[in-house]
């Protein structure tokens, strides 16, 4: 491949409830984020629906994308090459965006490089690391791999070792529920409603988190894997107590003690991680990186190993386009190209092709 000063990835994201395209250049310049949300609709029902989710994104996948390329300054013909999610996610959501990718890079006659939504997450970090990095007026080195990653979303919660662009060892993952999972169904009992993560982040800052003890999951025989419907049953157990005894519930601390468990859990796995492999880098990714107590708790373990602490910005954590375009430009640079046949995968593995 003789390389191109700049590389333009148009990157579409569809395989949830957001329609998301963005133009990003050479893997770490976002030129545009366009994300269309769909939370209104499916809060109504208390969670995704997924015919209403691929619905939602056939309406509105053509002016997202065209919405990204306005605000890129670009058209097509400027374009290099066109990314897309194709797993894991619902697969009528993934269906959308696949179909669009392909015929927009068969129209152009462009490469079409199908993207692992959790590598996209954890690509996040090479966008922002520049940008949110400014420590003590030093300015950190962008993010490059080796280095070790948290990734906490609403579908996955899993601590990979990332060896190098593209190249991905889990080390642990959740036995049950994942971390955003736990926030959405904990956010329902206390009647917080969908999505959770958001409101029982905001309610806990009028909590106090030792109010309840409830408990840190363990799975047996790892260190490194994590269980999250203990600590889920415990407060539903706590609340239905609470109510047969006709007291009153005080959120807030419900919120605040929750998510103490939940970021304890992550931080001492990520510890343990750290001093194991000795990484001198650790970032966070996923929708759930964006709560403000684990991003400090993270912050400060980080510091007390002399570990580069890395972290998308909010918008770059939860669904967004962006971070496909910034994996599916170090996939492009290994070589890496989609065929005609590129499918939805629902249950693609990380590391899979
Ligand atoms: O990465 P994401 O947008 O979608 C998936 O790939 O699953 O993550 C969505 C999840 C939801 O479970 C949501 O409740 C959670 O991330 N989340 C949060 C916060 N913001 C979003 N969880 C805790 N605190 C937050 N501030
Ligand atoms: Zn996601």
């Amino acid at each position: 491949m003789t390389e191109k000063e700049e590389t333009r990835i148009l990157a579409i994201e569809s395989s949830c409830d957001e329609t998301a395209a963005a133009v990003v250049v050479n893997g770490r310049d976002v030129r545009s984020n366009v994300i269309s949300s769909q939370i209104d609709i499916h809060t109504l029902y208390g969670g995704v629906v997924p015919e209403i989710a691929s619905r939602k994104h056939i309406e509105r996948i053509n002016q997202v994308v065209q919405q990204a390329l306005d605000d890129a300054g670009m058209t097509l013909d400027e374009i290099d090459a066109v990314a897309v999610t194709y797993g894991p996610g619902l697969v009528g959501a993934l269906l959308v965006g696949v179909a669009h990718a392909k015929a927009i890079a068969w129209a152009k006659n462009l490469p079409l490089i199908g993207v692992h939504h959790i590598e996209g997450h954890i690509s996040a970090n090479y966008i922002s690391s520049g940008i949110s990095s400014v420590e003590d007026g030093v300015r950190k080195p962008d993010l490059e791999p080796p280095f070790g990653c948290l990734v906490v979303s609403g579908g996955h919660t899993h601590l990979v070792r990332v060896k190098d662009y593209g190249e991905y060892e889990i080390l642990g993952k959740t036995a049950d529920d994942a971390a955003g999972e736990a926030f959405d169904k904990v956010a329902r009992a206390i009647g917080l409603g969908y999505p959770g993560g958001p409101k029982i982040d905001k309610a806990a800052r009028e909590g106090d988190a030792r109010a309840i003890e409830f408990p840190r999951g363990k799975v047996r025989g790892s260190v490194y894997d994590f269980s999250f419907s203990g600590l889920k049953s415990a407060v539903l157990n706590y609340l239905n107590e609470k109510k047969m005894k006709g007291e009153e519930i005080c959120v807030g601390n419900v919120a605040a003690s929750f998510q103490k468990a939940v970021v304890d859990v992550l931080v001492e796995h990520s510890e343990h991680a750290i001093r194991e492999f000795g990484f001198d880098r650790f970032a966070i990714a996923g929708g759930v990186a964006s709560n403000s107590a684990l991003r400090e708790a993270m912050e400060e373990a980080c510091r007390r190993h002399g570990v580069l602490f890395y972290r998308p910005s909010p918008v770059l954590c939860t669904d967004n386009a962006a971070m496909i375009g910034a994996a599916a430009y170090y996939e492009y640079r290994r070589g890496v190209r989609s065929d005609w046949s590129l499918n939805a995968v629902p249950n693609l593995k990380l590391g899979e092709r």
